[in-house]
């Protein structure tokens, strides 16, 4: 009998662990493309060709939209477009708006997410991204300071080596939105560590902190012109999202 309870504790103890190891098919998935497409060269000229799919929705520029539905993606470090992209693609992150896009039938291989994300990460970034209200900026700033530098970085500029997203610059209403999926969870490749940090934030210090990090705005180097327009899409049809700004 004794002999029989070891034997159920060291099958079940076996079989917890191999379901940890092989917990979730699609972050393994993720990672693998993530390795493949980082190792690749990246070929600019064929990733402005990728990126007309992407310009229906992210827009020409790659500014995204105020509102938040879409977020900007110019200028963001090309890690993190590689990690997100494998991430949406491989159902590890989860956009059914964007997702078909993702497949090989519409963007291609691994080669093609190299390439897409060496142009964006290329574009110059909007020189008016959406803000919050202003009035908490000094909470916002100690927030920042006190909770996300030390992954984020001094200025949102993240960590290309850890794949950590630039933020600053970023539309405000995309910034809340995201950091409350990270929060409760619905964004499944969130970072543990962020999300334990960030637990006990009510919605005034999200707010604040937001607003911060939006305002922090676009480096000098990554800034477009005012009214710059990207020439790779000079007949563009600029509507709907990009048109109320
Ligand atoms: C049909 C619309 C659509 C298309 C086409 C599309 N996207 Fe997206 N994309 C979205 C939406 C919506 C989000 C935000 C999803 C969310 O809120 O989590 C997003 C998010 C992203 C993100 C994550 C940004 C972040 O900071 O969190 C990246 C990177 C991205 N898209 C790149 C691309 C690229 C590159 C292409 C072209 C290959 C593309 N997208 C095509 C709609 C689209
Ligand atoms: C322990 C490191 C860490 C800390 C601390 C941290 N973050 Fe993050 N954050 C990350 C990582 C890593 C990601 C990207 C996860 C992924 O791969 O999708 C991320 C993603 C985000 C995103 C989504 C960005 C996008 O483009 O989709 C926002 C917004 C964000 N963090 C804001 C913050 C703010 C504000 C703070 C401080 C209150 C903070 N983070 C603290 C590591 C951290």
């Amino acid at each position: 009998m004794k002999k029989l309870n070891i034997m159920v504790v060291v099958a079940s103890c076996l079989l917890l662990s191999g379901g940890e190891a092989l917990s979730d098919p699609f972050q393994t998935q993720a990672r693998e493309d993530y390795a493949k497409a980082l190792k690749l060269k990246p070929n600019v000229e064929s990733g402005k060709h990728v990126y007309r799919l992407c310009a229906v929705c992210h827009g020409p520029e790659g500014w995204g939209s105020q509102d938040g539905y879409y977020p900007e993606i110019a200028g963001q470090l090309r890690t993190v477009l590689i990690k997100q992209l494998a991430d949406i693609r491989d159902r590890n992150r989860d956009n059914p708006t964007m997702f078909p896009f993702t497949q090989p039938r519409m963007l291609g291989g691994i080669q093609e997410i190299a390439d897409v994300a060496a142009y964006v990460a290329k574009l110059p970034m909007d020189p008016n991204n959406g803000v919050g209200p202003g009035f908490d900026l000094d909470l916002g700033r100690q927030l920042y300071k006190d909770n996300c530098v030390k992954c984020h970085g001094k200025q949102g500029e993240g960590n290309k080596e850890d794949h950590i997203p630039q933020i600053r610059g970023q539309h405000f209403r995309y910034l809340v939105r995201q950091f409350e999926w990270i929060r409760n969870g619905r964004r499944r490749n969130a970072d543990p560590k962020m999300v334990k940090q960030i637990r006990r934030f009510t919605s005034r210090d999200v707010r604040a902190v937001m607003d911060y990090v939006a305002r922090l705005g676009p480096p000098p180097e990554k800034r477009a012109e005012p009214g710059w327009k990207n020439p790779d899409f000079p007949k563009y049809v600029r509507h709907g999202h990009f048109g109320v700004r």
